[in-house]
């Protein structure tokens, strides 16, 4: 019989794993990121399973839905609203929540925060880093104020000294800051690796759900702005949240994109001062703060994030190109989305855009994806063109399609309320969705059923 291989190659990228080395990984299709690791021994090689079963293996008993005990998950609230909003309602017991972003974000800012509310409420948490000293801990605690006495730091790296300090004091929070750092002895290879990180995830998901303590850990990002190491991270863990924004701006938005506890796509902002991150309770006026008054290109959106209506700012410049390619480019927007609707304006309504470069820009650092930003994309892209100023106190939204249709958004409505609220006075909307909106009072609805409805309304 063949002797059974005693290492294993992992993508560190996204954590594919082969038998040999490989230039370029099947799964991501990253160069180069093939690294031998030895494989785990078998008996941690089930971490994770099991889950409540605890104790000594026997058959496992099914139990009956109407009977299972809901007041054993409850939910303890952060006392940060925006981050208890993320969650879905507050850190339920038991469960794994990941926080991921990029260095100097703020990650581990935000958990000091929880454990101070939490401290303060009486509840027992142990902070766990395995990148700052004591010390750097204290620092930084001193400039956010009161603490609670129910605050314990560790500086350990080693899960089997960290399990052993959880199972003594029993907190019911425990922070790990940051899981690439730490290291289960039970695998060779070194912290941060794909093994090590898979491995002691599995080793924390055990602790969470078999003592009810609920674990929060920081993961750091790569430059492609996935938790650096494995995507199996993600898949383990209950909860994902992703911290974004300008490192060099002062706003910070906190995203769900996996949450087994509530939606996703709900977020939190925030605003990061010299005592740490405050809340930001209408995030509306904050991202168009600083829009430029009667300018061509910039145009007012709404994009639902989860529950809530954002209205943010789209700037678009399009300008004549003096290379043979023209540039395209955006930030926050998606380019492909980008380029295809400039295609569609091109084809649909016969402008030329073939030989001008185009810039798209979503003020405030968040992110879009949703499609029902695409009509204020094209507004955009339509005001700097042709350039007209469309009225600081009009909203576009609406789905944009290949033929140049306009389709519907769900929750029409609530978006429509929230430029109520912020004191606009019309929006322009998809035809099919003023039905669902109905009246609103002091706006002016106009519906568009056609990206040509919509450039005659604008330009006439
Ligand atoms: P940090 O939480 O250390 O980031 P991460 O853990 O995600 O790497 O955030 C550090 C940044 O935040 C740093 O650039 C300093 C800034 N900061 C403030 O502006 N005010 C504060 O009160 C704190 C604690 C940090
Ligand atoms: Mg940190």
């Amino acid at each position: 019989m063949a002797k059974a291989k005693s290492t294993v190659f992992f993508c560190q990228s996204c954590g594919y794993e082969s038998t040999k080395w490989m230039g370029q990984c099947p799964a991501c299709h990253e160069w180069n990121s093939f690294v031998e690791e030895p494989v785990a021994p078998s008996k941690s090689a089930g971490a994770g399973r099991g889950i409540g079963s605890g104790g000594i293996r026997g058959a496992a008993v099914p139990q009956k839905l109407k009977e299972i005990d809901m007041t054993s998950a409850p939910r303890t609230s952060t006392q940060i609203h925006e981050l208890d909003r993320v969650l879905g309602g507050g850190i339920v017991a038991g469960s794994m929540v990941l926080v991921g972003g990029d260095p100097g974000i703020g990650k581990s800012t935000l958990l000091l925060q929880v454990c101070q509310h939490l401290s303060n409420a009486d509840k027992k948490v142990l902070y766990v880093s395995g990148e700052e000293s004591l010390q750097q801990i204290k620092m930084r605690a001193e400039r956010m104020g009161e603490f609670g006495d129910n605050l314990e730091l560790l500086c350990e790296t080693n899960l089997d000294s960290i399990r052993e300090a959880i199972e003594i004091s029993k907190p019911n929070i425990v922070i790990i800051d940051s899981i690439q750092t730490m290291y289960n002895e039970a695998v060779n290879s070194a912290p941060g690796s794909v093994s090590q990180v898979r491995e002691s995830t599995g080793v924390l998901l055990q602790i969470a759900k078999s003592s009810a303590t609920s674990i929060f850990i920081v993961g750091h990002v790569t430059k492609e702005g996935v938790v650096a190491g494995p995507r199996v991270l993600e898949h383990m863990v209950d909860t994902v949240l992703y911290f974004e924004g300008d490192r060099y701006a002062s706003y910070r938005i906190l995203r769900a994109v996996k949450n087994r506890f509530g939606s996703t796509n709900e977020i939190g902002v925030f605003e990061m001062q010299k005592d740490g991150l405050h809340e930001v309770a209408n995030p509306s006026e904050y991202m168009l703060e600083g829009k430029p008054e009667g300018a061509s290109g910039s145009v007012v959106a709404c994009s639902m994030e989860g529950t809530r209506p954002i209205l943010i700012e789209i700037q678009a410049l399009v300008c004549e190109s003096s290379l043979a390619f023209p540039r395209r480019t955006t930030d926050g927007a998606d380019l492909n989305r980008v380029n295809l609707l400039i295609a569609v304006l091109e084809k649909r309504l016969g402008l030329h855009l073939g030989h001008s470069d185009a810039y798209v820009n979503i003020a405030g650092g968040i992110r879009l994806r949703e499609p029902a930003v695409d009509l204020g994309i094209v507004a955009a892209l339509i005001s700097s063109d042709k350039d007209i100023v469309i009225s600081d106190k009009t909203i576009v939204f609406g789905e944009v399609g290949l033929s140049g249709e306009v389709r519907a958004v769900n929750m029409a409505k609530n978006r429509v309320q929230e430029a109520q609220k912020l004191g606009f006075d019309t929006v322009i909307v998809p035809e099919v969705s003023r039905k669902s909106i109905g009246k609103v009072e002091g706006i002016n609805i106009i519906g568009v059923r056609t990206v040509r409805d919509l450039y005659h309304v604008l330009v006439g």
